[in-house]
């Protein structure tokens, strides 16, 4: 029988006048690979920092590893959104992951020799020693995501959040930030959600994908979750084909390309009040 990692039983999360989840259930296996994905505001951000127990429920049940929803829980490694890496400017690679041993999280102070080493496994994990003394300003976008998922790996994490981490990547930098977290999966044998705007990119690593829409989550394989009857619940009743074209999945609504629209998304996610104002 599989082991849960993540638990959700009717999770009902609200901010402000919206509700983000409404009454949301399901569970993810450890050593899954899920491709998080939804149009802006869906809930992408939201879900993680719920994980992280700092978006507090109205209503439901979450475990994480057969435990409730602790903050600062050393089980989690996290990449934000909005990663603030401007501190980082004059410092080196291996000094820019050594801040993060001393931060609140981990709240020991490890001896010169030991931080060293730590930083230093993390840094082979994710094959960057060698840019170890190079000034974090200089490096390429590419290099930098390599070293923020070194920063999550630091407390040996069994699950890792990734909230978007080829934001701002060129296609070749999103394949090598993709292959490297598959690598490090498999080689840590843990469990990822990793957020992302686009499905192509990960189609070939993720083992099933969970969708955010509408206050509704459908979590499954890309053949259950990527069909026009689900994705038009999730995307508010909006009509929605899916094109499959040389080993790539385009989710269309009104004969343009959804995920490279973020207009579009507004627009579906009020597709219903919109309808109905219009017949
Ligand atoms: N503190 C808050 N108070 C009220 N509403 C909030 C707050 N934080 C987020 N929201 C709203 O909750 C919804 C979910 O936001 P979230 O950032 O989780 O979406 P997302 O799927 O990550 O979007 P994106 O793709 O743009 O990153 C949005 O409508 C957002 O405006
Ligand atoms: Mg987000």
């Amino acid at each position: 029988m599989s082991d849960p990692a993540i638990e959700l039983n009717c999770v009902t999360l609200k901010l402000g006048a919206r509700r983000v989840l409404d009454s949301v259930s399901f569970v993810i296996n450890k050593g899954e690979f899920i491709g998080v994905l939804g149009p802006n505001g869906a809930g992408k951000t939201t879900l993680m920092r719920m994980l992280l127990g700092l978006s507090p429920l109205a209503r439901g049940r979450i475990r994480i590893f057969k435990k409730p929803v602790t903050p600062g829980n050393t089980a989690i490694g996290y990449m934000p959104q909005v990663r603030n890496t401007s501190i980082a400017r004059h410092l080196s690679a291996r000094d820019f992951i050594a801040c993060a041993i001393d931060g609140n999280r981990w709240g020991i102070t490890l001896s010169r020799r030991k931080k060293r080493k730590t930083v230093d496994d993390v840094l082979a994990i994710v094959g960057a020693l060698s840019l170890a003394d190079r000034p974090f300003v200089e490096l390429s976008g590419g290099e930098r995501q390599r070293l923020l998922l070194a920063q999550c790996l630091l407390g040996q994490p069994e699950l890792l959040l990734l909230d978007e981490p080829l934001i701002s990547l060129d296609l070749k930098h999103q394949a090598c930030v993709v292959e490297l977290v598959k690598r490090v999966q498999r080689k840590l044998g843990i469990t990822v959600l990793f957020s992302a705007h686009e499905l192509n990119p990960l189609l070939h690593v993720i083992d099933r994908v969970l969708y955010l829409g509408n206050g509704l989550a459908e979590l499954g394989t890309v053949d259950e979750v990527i069909t026009p009857q689900v994705l038009s619940r999730l995307y508010s009743g909006a009509p929605i084909d899916v094109i499959r074209l040389a080993g790539r999945i385009f989710v269309m609504f009104g004969g343009v390309e959804i995920e490279k629209c973020p207009h579009l998304h507004d627009y579906t996610c009020g597709y219903n009040d919109q309808h109905r104002i219009g017949s």
